[in-house]
């Protein structure tokens, strides 16, 4: 009888306690984010959750500028981690205790600065503006994340999109140049090509929009100084990027180091949350740089480090990078009443959210491929040549200079670059090995093939005052009928913290140049660099002058393939080159002075040796018949425009036609004309092309105030494309 009972009631007890607790909401995949995200946080302790709102790193940290720090002991629970590795077997293995032996198995976000490529490295980020081709950049992008998130990366610290106007700031580099328009579709291409059409595909990296605001504006250049941002120019020119990436949906944005007039970036309740999150509507997560919580304390606005977390925690800033000031003082903050309960718990949430969208609750590790199978596969290094390729610069052409003749069949191939594997990749080179890149003597010794001799001679290193290389580089000359002098930049010159005081290059460059013209023979000048340089000494010793600026891996074939002529160079600048150090800052889109013909300097020209736009072909393009849908419009109506450009050379070309307007008379004065579009088309020898732009007023013609609020003003507005110009009204 008993056993009858018991037996049964036995085996249901025994079911009931070992039947699995019901899947908690947060781990249901099928629930949406939103409930998985309170689901989880109302089960996090207070320690967790600050966890949760801290970086730390892993892997042996390659980043010149911190590496000195030494790598902690990773906490349980963290929250975020950035990878230095590469090894997608042992960040697994640092997810694995994250997700399988903490409380509530949160896993981490692995981090890392993916600039341009991980191990395919594309063209520095400057260059690549100066393609003006925001597909080739999105396809970047998108090879550049796929390398990425098999090596253990679930988010990238890019794109970097400064509005940059100082080229002694080193980290010029880094964005997509002077011009806000510029920046933001290359804000928007970045942020395509990084997440895809869904964070949590397989391929797919958070997106990270730096260094978010005003960063470029360091005054004298000195990287992470004091920026003297004015609101009128905050919302004119830097923050306009920043907007366009949150448009299009990155799912996280970096607090910069820099103070804006007063108040650091990374303290500044303003942007991050007055703006950023209430006024945009962001749902993603801020993150500070490295150190800049406790930084705080340096720029004067904190007295320690309890204070420095609370004023980035209650301005905006969700994860703190590095410098543990959060992980060691926020709880005491909450208990303390210092910090409100609900900024933290809106910090936590916005954090597991990214989580959540990208998957890692479902998928927390990473796919481990075989290295061969990871990186360099042939169509990152068929974009990575394409891209190199685009974004080269003709800047001069004496007398067709260029192409080199094919009846030449000695080349003298000079300067500390012609035959240089290390600075071709720029800095910022993620997990991009020299020995991949092509040398620029490989790219010609291919391009030109063995009937062609090349003598070679490296002439003089970068900088140093040894000119016993000149003899031989100028008997390489002398036997040769024409000079490849290759010049420019080590990758250390540029990049974070690289400021110097003058754009020219080292005196022992130039000279080497003034050496070399005085053989008489022509002389091409190749240009690898991170920032515009001050050419005004080099300039007139060239005929021929090609900005390569550092292509990344793939760099050698294209510029070959400019020089031989069988590619037509198309790159435009994305930004203006000064004639000397002290003429910046100058640029594009200055406001129009109160006497423009007056107040020039009494040393130096007063324009710059190349503006914003500039860019020479083997062809001619003529523009004419710039036409508009109506001489004018309401400020709900659109206006077409159109303008016809013939490729009148005997060339194929790739051309960009930049849509400027004017808006010579308004309640403010207004830049001398604003990029408000640009497309670039193939255009055949002899043939035409019609370029179109659809003017919007209220994207095109209005203007922030000081609060950022958009004005649109009646009146007459010029409308630029190449030599042509037109003039409408807005009624
Ligand atoms: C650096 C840079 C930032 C980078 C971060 C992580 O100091 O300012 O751009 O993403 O630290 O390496």
């Amino acid at each position: 009888m008993i056993k009858k009972i018991l037996l049964p009631a036995l085996v249901l007890l025994t079911a009931a306690f070992t039947a699995k607790e019901p899947q908690p909401l947060y781990k249901n995949k099928n629930a949406p984010v939103e409930s998985r995200v309170q689901d989880l946080l109302r089960r996090m302790t207070l320690q967790e959750k600050v966890l949760q709102l801290s970086q730390s790193y892993a892997g042996n940290n390659n980043n010149e500028n911190n590496k000195d720090e030494n790598i902690k002991a990773i906490p349980d629970g963290i929250g975020s981690l950035i990878y230095f590795g590469s090894d997608p077997v042992f960040r697994n293995k640092i997810q694995k205790k994250a997700v399988e032996s903490s409380r509530l198995g949160i896993p981490i976000i692995f981090g890392y600065d993916v600039i341009h490529g991980y191990r395919t490295l594309y063209p520095v980020a400057i260059a690549q503006a100066c393609s003006f081709n925001t597909d080739l950049a999105a396809r970047a992008a998108a090879v550049a994340a796929k390398e990425s998130k098999l090596s253990g990366i679930d988010w990238t610290f890019s794109p970097m999109i400064d509005v940059a106007r100082d080229p002694r700031w080193g980290r010029v580099m880094e964005g997509y140049g002077e011009d806000p328009y510029t920046n933001a579709r290359f804000a928007v291409a970045s942020v395509q090509g990084y997440q895809g059409n869904r964070l949590s595909d397989p391929y797919s990296i958070a997106a990270c929009l730096k260094h978010y605001v005003g960063y470029g504006l360091s005054e004298g250049g000195r990287d992470y100084h004091y920026a003297d941002v004015s609101p009128q120019s905050l919302w004119e020119t830097y923050m306009p990027p920043y907007l366009a990436g949150v448009k299009a949906g990155a799912a996280t944005i970096m607090s910069g180091f820099n103070d804006i007039s007063g108040i650091p970036a990374s303290a500044n309740h303003y942007t991050l949350t007055e703006v950023l999150k209430n006024r945009w509507g962001f749902k993603g997560f801020v993150v500070s740089d490295w150190g800049s919580v406790e930084q705080l304390m340096n720029q004067g606005v904190a007295a320690s480090r309890a204070e420095a977390g609370q004023k980035a925690l209650m301005a905006g800033v969700d994860m703190d990078m590095t410098d543990r000031v959060y992980q060691e003082n926020l709880a005491q903050l909450v208990t303390d009443k210092k910090v409100p309960l609900s900024r933290v718990d809106d910090a936590v949430k916005s954090i597991l959210r990214i989580k959540f969208q990208l998957g890692l609750f479902e998928h927390p590790y990473t796919t481990v491929l075989p290295e061969s199978e990871r990186y360099l596969q042939p169509e990152g290094k068929a974009v990575a040549g394409q891209l190199a390729e685009e974004s080269m610069v003709l800047l001069k052409n004496l007398n067709q200079t260029l192409p080199v003749k094919n009846t030449i069949k000695q080349i003298a191939l000079i300067g500390p670059m012609a035959n240089n594997r290390e600075d071709i990749t720029g800095s910022w080179s993620a997990q991009g090995r020299s020995k991949d890149a092509e040398t620029i003597m490989e790219g010609l010794q291919y391009e030109f093939g063995s009937n062609t001799h090349f003598n070679y001679a490296k002439g003089a290193d970068f900088d140093g005052t040894d000119e016993s290389g000149f003899k031989e580089a100028v008997a390489a000359a002398q036997a040769s009928d024409v000079i490849i002098l290759c010049l420019g930049e080590k990758r250390a010159w540029t990049g974070e913290n690289t400021s110097r005081s003058v754009i020219e290059l080292p005196a022992i460059q130039e000279k080497l140049a003034e050496t070399l013209k005085a053989t008489g023979k022509p002389l091409v000048l190749v240009l690898n660099n991170g920032r515009p340089l001050g050419l005004a000494k080099l300039e007139p010793l060239a005929d021929a002058i090609v900005e390569m600026w550092q292509p990344g891996l793939a760099g050698g074939t294209p510029l070959a393939g400019i020089l031989s002529g069988r590619i037509n160079p198309n790159g435009k600048l994305a930004i203006t080159f000064p004639f000397t150090t002290g003429q910046i800052p100058i640029y594009y889109d200055m406001r129009q002075s109160a006497r423009p013909n007056s107040g020039l300097y009494q040393d130096i020209p007063t324009t710059p040796l190349y503006w914003f736009g500039y860019g020479l072909s083997y062809t001619t393009y003529q523009y004419s018949n710039i036409k508009l849908s109506a001489p004018g419009i309401t400020k709900n109506q659109k206006l077409i425009a159109e303008v016809e450009v013939s490729n009148t050379g005997n060339m194929a070309g790739k051309e960009t036609v930049l849509w400027y307007i004017t808006d010579p008379a308004a309640s403010i004065s207004r830049p001398l004309k604003e990029l408000k579009y640009f497309e670039k088309k193939q255009i055949e020898a002899g043939k035409k092309s019609i370029y179109h732009f659809e003017i919007d007023p209220m994207r095109d013609l209005s203007f922030p105030d000081a609060g950022g609020h958009l004005h649109l003003e009646a009146g007459e507005f010029y409308l630029y494309a190449g030599s042509q110009k037109i003039k409408f009204s807005l009624k």
